[in-house]
């Protein structure tokens, strides 16, 4: 009984999923100029968390689910955001570019724990293939 009423009560705990307005010029996909099939891919795979343009599902709003969603999404923006991205000095644009490549290659990125959910975020081999690859040609073309 007790668990249950903290359960109830623990949806009425605000979580913060306000976003600044989102500025299309500062988008990293529009600022590199992305294939459109490679800007699809990244938007699945990567936006939820790492920029303010974030679909939420609907056992986001349920809490204490919504409380660690939110966790991944604000330390994922925190690291990397790709709403953000024409804000970045080149020099730091260039090293997420470098550590996007790597953390797709090695398979650390989209974390496992939200493909187990968002199935369409799920990279065949082919596709973290072409995405590590369009990282790394994105981060060599910057340099
Ligand atoms: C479920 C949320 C989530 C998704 C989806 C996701 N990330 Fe992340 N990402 C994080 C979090 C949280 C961190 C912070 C460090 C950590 O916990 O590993 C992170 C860290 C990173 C970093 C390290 C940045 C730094 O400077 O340390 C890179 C690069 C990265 N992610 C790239 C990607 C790419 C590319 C995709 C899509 C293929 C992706 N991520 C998908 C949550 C996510």
């Amino acid at each position: 009984m007790i668990l249950v009423g903290v359960l109830v009560l623990s949806q009425l705990v605000p979580v913060d999923r306000s976003v600044p307005e989102v500025d299309p010029a500062q988008d990293f996909l529009t600022a590199v100029d992305a294939p459109a099939e490679m800007a699809s891919l990244i938007k699945d795979a990567c936006y939820d968390c790492h920029s303010y343009q974030t679909k939420y599902p609907w056992y986001a709003k349920v809490s204490p689910v919504s409380f660690w969603i939110q966790g991944h999404i604000n330390g994922g923006r925190q690291h990397l955001n790709f709403s953000e991205w024409t804000a970045y000095p080149a020099e730091k644009a260039a090293h997420k570019l470098e550590e996007c490549y790597e953390e797709v290659e090695e398979l650390h990125m989209p974390m496992k724990s939200y493909t187990w959910l968002h199935p369409e975020a799920k990279l065949s081999e082919a596709q973290v293939g072409a995405m590590a690859q369009w990282f790394q040609q994105t981060y060599r073309s910057q340099q």
